[in-house]
């Protein structure tokens, strides 16, 4: 029997701006989960909030892109976006962009990673989940753990990994249907560092051993402001990662992130900022960011989550927190100058859009005689 991971997550309200989600919808979220699991719809869920986002990790046997889970996802959203409504909290319903419903949330504004799966006999595996940022936060971490060996080198150590992974890259830019591309490393490693350099268009959306033919990692890919026309919040994404054996170890896939990389969002989701790896269930503050990121590791056994063990709550990590404060103040220190907000093709904001509007009118063509 095969196994299907679901991170299916949305900010549908928070307390005090763009920080977290209340305890009563947590509490209602948690409710709605254990509910779920009692049913036989869900083999177990876990309920976790990462700045103002709140996700359900699932497990089941229903498949990937299963109306039933998602609906579940969608139904639960409403009834913590009511609760939202209810307390006067900020942003309620913010990622729930369209009322017809039809059975799936990609394109309705929740980010959904899934994956599905034979168990190993182990099957350990990572939940990421970050705030304040798109989704392209994962391009740098995941071409270093799985196509880098300077900066992964299991890639050398390990035989099992020694064919390489396979890529498949979304341009998120494209609205009207799903458009990817297949890239297989190490062959097609430069085509792959041509993608993945530009985060806001180029987004991995999956990763496959080539030796096995194994899926190692789903990645939410939603653009927010691609589905509204308009900015409406950050896509503030999800992955799930398989590691050990013929995957990348944990260790492996965590050690990117102590580079602390200059990502857009932040306030208004229209700054370059450094992630902060966080402890989970962190909360937003340092001007609507900084942009963080948490990690949660767990084992899955027959449809059964373990606890899970909190990656980035380390002694290590505290050292790049700091690192990842100090560059983040450092470019804030250039205040809207380019590039520390965004270029007019990011800005999410449509002021400075709107001001060049009406002070365009106000330029004169100078003849040349
Ligand atoms: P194992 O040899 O136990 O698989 O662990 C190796 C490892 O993951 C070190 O990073
Ligand atoms: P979220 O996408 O996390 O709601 O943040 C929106 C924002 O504009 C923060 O300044
Ligand atoms: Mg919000
Ligand atoms: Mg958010």
């Amino acid at each position: 029997m095969k196994t299907t991971l679901s991170a299916i997550k949305a900010d549908t309200g928070s307390v005090g701006g763009h920080n977290r989600p209340s305890n009563a919808m947590l509490a209602k979220a948690t409710e709605l989960a254990d509910a779920a699991v009692k049913k036989g719809l869900l083999s177990d869920c876990k309920v976790t909030f990462t700045g103002d986002d709140i996700c359900f990790l699932m497990a089941h046997t229903r498949g990937m892109d299963n109306p039933d889970i998602h609906t579940f996802a969608w139904e639960s959203f409403k009834e913590t976006t009511a609760i939202a409504k209810s307390q006067g909290l900020y942003g309620a319903g913010q990622d729930l962009l369209k009322d017809a419903f039809s059975g799936n949330v990609r394109g309705m504004g929740p980010g959904s990673a899934e994956m599905e799966f034979e168990e190993r006999q182990a099957e350990p595996f990572v939940l990421f989940a970050a705030d304040k940022c798109g989704p392209g936060v994962f391009n740098y971490p995941l071409l270093s753990c799985y196509a880098d060996p300077y900066h992964n080198a299991g890639l050398l150590l390990a035989p099992d990994m020694h064919a390489g992974f396979t890529y498949t890259v979304m341009d998120v830019n494209y609205t009207e249907a799903d458009k990817v591309i297949k890239v297989k490393v190490p062959e097609e490693y430069y085509d792959l560092c041509t993608l993945l350099r530009d985060p806001n268009h180029y987004v991995v959306e999956s990763v496959t051993h080539n030796a096995s033919g194994l899926q190692g990692c789903a990645v939410s890919t939603s653009r927010l402001h691609n589905i509204a026309g308009k900015y409406v919040g950050k896509d503030d994404p999800v992955a799930i990662v398989r590691t050990q054996k013929q995957f990348p170890s944990t260790g492996e896939y965590l050690s990117p992130w102590a580079l602390a990389h200059f990502t857009l969002g932040d306030n208004r989701g229209s700054h370059h900022v450094a992630v902060m790896p966080v402890k989970q269930n962190s909360i937003i503050s340092y001007f609507d960011g900084p942009t963080i990121v948490s990690a949660a590791g767990y084992c899955v056994h027959e449809g059964k989550f373990t606890e899970a063990v909190d990656l980035f709550d380390q002694p290590f990590w505290d050292l790049i927190r700091t690192k990842a404060s100090e560059k983040t103040l450092s470019i804030r220190a250039q205040g809207f100058f380019n590039p520390a907000m965004a270029g007019m093709d990011e800005l999410e904001y449509t002021g400075v859009m709107e001001n060049l509007k009406r002070i365009e009118t106000k330029f004169e063509v100078r003849s040349v005689k």
